[in-house]
């Protein structure tokens, strides 16, 4: 197994993401649909300039490369922003017909692409036709100075899109494109200088993307992941596992070969009230991408940094620490639970390990897209222990907004 080019340039190693993300082995040759790991998560939104500000203040991401009307790029501008191994990509509507305004006005601040980093797009594609997807993009080169990348699209739910980009070998020859981002893209750095003292970055990579789907239509996209891109089942969540007094939803993760890219999946289930999924499923006005969870290896610092720049978590009740029943199943964990407590992070084990989490409330105006934060400990898992206080949680937030 080696690290991707971008896990190289952000001075991680194999021990330390097999740690992060819960990376394994696996043979690529068997796969028909070999993916590296993530390329870029690309958002549409209402204030491309504000928000590239925001992931770079609050979320210690470092401004690397821009596309605008300075590079000929009249409909709208992207700034490219990375923390670790990870790359955002954040559009906004620069002219009031960009097809990104439409998109906006229907869903708000959202993730329109998760773009995966892929050995060979032509193999996917045809992989993709064989099995019944939606081609968005047939595969084609974008060239500028610093070389070459072949990229295509596939559709997945709602109006998000697979972009596959394949960096390396894309003309034949060997070589790795050597720009920013993309052709087209230049360089740019960050406008805003840290604090002194920050920590270098706040998180190292991308752990997993949340896809919140509507009624009935979780099996449909476990299964396009299964054969159209040969992802495997890792863990499945459902009925009894997650439901409050008030609202339920099942959920199942979707895994690449080498666990790099993890979606879980959820859907609504029936209940005495609206769920949070039924939340996101109204005011994103379908499907989309609900949750990012960003991987650190130090989620203490991490919070401690987040919530100096006013980033909020959702509450977690003292009684949660205060359980016996907690204590007794996750036992020994690198930190004092008073330290956890302090903090609202949340704690999970399984059979694997244990692992750190806490989530945002929404990056947005409306109630949908969220960050988590997560520090894996060998739980290869996604905090089942902790759905039903999460929920809670979550159902507190909604009450608020009156959408309970
Ligand atoms: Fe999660």
């Amino acid at each position: 197994m080696d690290l991707t080019d971008q896990e190289r340039a952000a001075d991680l190693d194999l021990d330390q993401l097999k740690q992060l993300v819960g990376l394994v082995e696996y043979d690529e040759n068997k796969d028909v649909f070999p993916v590296t790991g993530w390329d870029a998560i690309v958002f549409v939104v209402g204030n491309a300039t504000q928000a590239a500000h925001y992931y770079q203040s609050a979320w210690g991401m470092d401004l690397v490369a821009y596309r605008g009307p300075e590079q000929g790029e009249r409909d709208h501008k992207s700034f490219v922003l990375e923390s670790g191994s990870i790359r955002f990509v954040v559009n906004g509507a620069v002219s009031p017909d960009s097809r990104l305004a439409d998109h906006h006005r229907a869903h708000g601040d959202g993730v329109v692409d998760i773009a995966l980093e892929v050995p060979d797009v032509d193999r996917c594609i045809a992989q993709a036709e064989r099995a019944g997807a939606t081609v968005l993009q047939q595969p084609e080169e974008l060239t500028d100075e610093h070389g070459t990348v072949r990229v295509a699209a596939i559709a997945t739910y709602g109006e998000t899109r697979h972009t596959l980009v394949q960096r390396v070998n894309a003309t034949g020859d060997g070589s790795v494109y050597a720009g920013p981002y993309l052709p087209g893209y230049v360089a740019a750095s960050s406008t805003y200088a840290k604090r002194d003292g920050a920590p270098k970055r706040l998180f190292e990579a991308l752990d997993h993307i949340v896809g919140n789907v509507e009624l009935g239509k979780m099996d449909e996209w476990v299964g396009f992941y299964n054969k159209v891109m040969g992802f495997v089942n890792m863990a499945e969540f459902i009925g009894d596992d997650i439901a409050t007094d008030y609202s339920a939803l099942m959920s199942k993760v979707v895994a690449n070969g080498n666990h790099r890219v993890k979606f879980p999946l959820n859907e609504p289930a029936i209940a005495k009230r609206k769920s949070q999924i039924d939340e996101y499923l109204e005011f994103y006005r379908g499907p989309g991408a609900q949750h990012l969870a960003v991987a650190t290896g130090d989620i203490l610092a991490t919070v401690d940094a987040l919530r100096t720049e006013g980033v909020e978590f959702l509450d977690t009740p003292d009684s949660y620490y205060d359980d016996p029943e907690l204590r007794a199943r996750i036992g020994e964990v690198r930190v004092p639970i008073e330290e956890l407590k302090k903090r609202k992070i949340l704690v999970d084990r399984d059979e694997d390990g244990y692992l750190l989490q806490i989530f945002t409330k929404p990056l947005g105006d409306r109630p949908t897209v969220f960050f988590e934060v997560i520090e894996r400990h060998g739980s290869l898992g996604f905090g089942k222990g902790n759905f039903k206080a999460l929920f809670e949680s979550i159902e507190r937030e909604q009450d608020k907004r009156g959408n309970l």
